[in-house]
């Protein structure tokens, strides 16, 4: 990847309305970032997507959404309130703060000061962010919640009561989380609030079990990510050292991408065994076998920003002048653009706006242009990622078929207008 690209594709996103920095008008606010007109299309691609692969097509999966404030006996119980935390430490010479278990950072500071570090001893801070409720004083306490994952758990009994969900089952969920991060940075990679998707696993407390689960649901989330079009050369496992665990994991590996800042997390897979449920006091009861036990937890969990960022950054490709996001079909934000060839030709532009309604009545995300030549139009639309053009010029009118022009390929090819949709639909299936 250039060592530009990281900037560039920071400049494309706000440029083409994908994110823009929050409160942007009083100078934006650290940590938090707000998603425009192309972003929250893509974002809810990313979120469909998972959804479909991880709740619609698993027989063992159910999904929740719970809510993000919660009692905070909660993150007392769940360890939250003293274990979740980050040990910083602060550069005495230009007091810039970095996360001390982040040695790499730690390492290329260094070399900013000639290679000599000097630093303050590592202080802990917590990251869950504090809220005051209730209108009268004292307020309530209470916290955003750090990870969604809590809310899985509080309500892992109603939803073995309330559904014929059974060990091994898993509970889904996409949501946001807010971490009180004391260096946010990398564009929206460390964010102050971000999403998470994830699943939690519940499977009989058993060593051989638990390794097998975690195996599988490893290669599938790498396999997920792959079948996106991430490049399988920029993605890798890596193990977390036993120090450097989260205060729940057992064992955990992380599926890293290597971007322009670095080898970085896309998203963590836990062995929680029965920590949480254990510290909850949940139990589950077999009804057929009779068995009472506390189910271990094996965590998927994955940064939906992240993923959206890294996902960019992948797709980002310069072919001579053109710039193309090479996003995969399903993620891409217009799937369709529809153009008349001339603006100022009523039969054209008449039939082209049919063209276009009908292929948005039919649930595709199609764009409308007809200003410039259709050069800059194409240009335009590969910039950001749409798959396919449509062009309806004078020969459509004639023999009722258009010019569908590929992205990537920049091939062009004659299809009938009543198979459009068809055509666009077996691409994306
Ligand atoms: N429930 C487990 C859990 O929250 P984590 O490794 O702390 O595990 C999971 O977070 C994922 O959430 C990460 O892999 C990353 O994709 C995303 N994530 C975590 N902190 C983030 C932050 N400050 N900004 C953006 N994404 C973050």
């Amino acid at each position: 990847m250039a060592s530009d690209t990281f900037e560039k594709v920071v400049s494309l996103a706000k440029r083409r309305g994908f994110v823009y920095p929050s409160s942007d008008i009083y100078g934006g606010f650290a940590g938090f970032w707000d998603y425009g007109p192309l972003g929250v299309e893509f974002k809810n691609n990313i979120k469909r997507q998972w959804w479909a692969d991880m709740v619609y097509a698993r027989e063992d999966v159910v999904g929740l959404d719970a809510a993000i404030i919660m009692n905070p006996q909660v993150w007392e119980a769940s360890g939250h309130t003293k274990a979740f935390t980050d040990p910083l430490v602060e550069c005495k010479i230009c007091h810039k703060r970095f996360k001390a278990d982040q040695d790499e950072d730690v390492k290329e500071h260094e070399k900013t000061h000639a290679g000599k570090g000097s630093w303050t001893a590592p202080k802990v801070f917590n990251l869950l962010t504090e809220v005051y409720l209730g209108a009268t004083e004292p307020k309530q306490k209470a916290y955003l919640r750090g990870e969604i994952t809590q809310g899985v758990f509080v309500n892992f009994a109603n939803v073995t009561s309330s559904t014929r969900i059974k060990v091994p089952f898993g509970i889904a969920q996409i949501g946001k989380a807010f971490r009180n991060e004391v260096t946010p940075g990398n564009f929206t990679f460390r964010s102050r609030e971000f999403e998470q998707m994830e699943l939690e696993y519940f499977i009989k407390p058993d060593e051989k079990e638990g390794k097998k689960v975690f195996g599988e649901w490893k290669k599938a989330r790498m396999a997920w990510y792959v079948g996106l079009g991430i490049d399988k050369k920029k993605l890798r496992f890596r193990e977390h050292e036993p120090e450097k665990r989260a205060h729940y994991a057992r064992f955990a590996e992380d599926i890293e991408y290597e971007a322009p800042f670095g080898w970085s997390e896309f998203e963590g897979i836990h062995h929680r065994g029965d920590f949480d449920l254990g510290n909850h006091k949940i139990t589950y009861k077999d009804e057929e076998t009779g068995e009472e036990f506390t189910p271990w937890v094996i965590e998927t969990s994955g940064g939906v920003d992240r993923a959206a960022l890294f996902f960019l950054l992948d797709a980002y490709h310069e072919d001579g002048k053109r710039i193309v996001l090479k996003l995969h079909p399903r993620l891409a934000p217009y799937k369709v653009a529809v153009f008349p060839l001339l603006a100022n030709k009523p039969d054209l532009v008449k039939k082209a706006r049919e063209i276009f309604q009908t292929l948005t009545a039919n649930g595709l995300m199609a764009a409308w242009d007809a200003r410039g030549n259709i050069g800059k139009r194409y240009f335009s639309q590969d910039e950001i990622g749409t798959p396919w053009c449509v062009t309806v010029d004078f020969q459509s009118l004639e023999d009722g078929a258009v010019t569908v022009r590929e992205r990537d390929s920049a091939k062009q090819t004659r299809v009938k207008i009543e198979e459009l949709s068809s055509y666009f639909s077996k691409e994306l299936s």
